[in-house]
């Protein structure tokens, strides 16, 4: 049995119900998980932790800084123990954009990192167009509209393939 510490970023919500079903999978295995919100400004003791994930969503192109001042400041216990990353977005709802080597915001994010996960993992988001404020949902309905995803600012989609996060779930277990 490990003792997993699961961080995460999000705005929304959902990479935090990534987090949950990577916990509750994890738990069935037999490990201890914690979840711990990297943007709520407290500060977590990571040496205890045999394992470490870290989840992020993207928005307007980037993660969250506090994402790259958390893995500044636990840099070398991150380079020690197995560890595993995974970036949400919705451009990696299209098949030649949703894996680590082929998501261009993972890709162009590892270049502002030093730390090399053993495991990495995109997931494409969700979509929740009646919940966004104004100038946020004329943005993404712009961004839908020149890569040819939905539009109608009515649309709630989720995108993220379930499946695959129950594979990353597994490559974390046996790290
Ligand atoms: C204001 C806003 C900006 C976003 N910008 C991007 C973007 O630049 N690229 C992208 O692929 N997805 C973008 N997304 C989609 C989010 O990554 C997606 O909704 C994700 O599920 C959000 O995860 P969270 O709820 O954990 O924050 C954006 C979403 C919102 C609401």
């Amino acid at each position: 049995m490990a003792d997993i510490l699961v961080a995460y970023s999000t705005v929304d919500g959902h990479t935090l119900r990534i987090c949950e079903r990577l916990a509750e999978l994890l738990r069935e295995r037999g490990h201890a998980v914690r979840l711990w919100d990297i943007d709520d400004g407290g500060s977590i003791e990571v040496e205890p932790f045999d394992r470490i994930v870290i989840g992020a969503s993207i928005r307007y192109g980037k993660h969250r800084q506090q994402v790259n001042d958390f893995i500044d400041s636990h840099l070398a216990d991150l380079e020690r123990k197995p560890s595993a990353f995974f970036s949400v977005n919705v451009v990696a709802r299209k098949p030649e954009k949703s894996r680590p080597e082929t998501n261009p915001y993972l890709q162009k994010f590892l270049k502002t990192i030093t730390w090399q996960p053993q495991v990495l993992a995109v997931f494409a988001g969700k979509l929740d167009y009646p919940s966004y404020r104004f100038w946020d949902r004329l943005a993404i309905r712009l961004i839908m509209w020149m890569t040819k995803g939905p539009t109608d600012p009515t649309t709630v989609i989720e995108f993220t393939d379930w499946e695959r996060v129950d594979e990353f779930g597994r490559q974390i277990a046996e790290l």
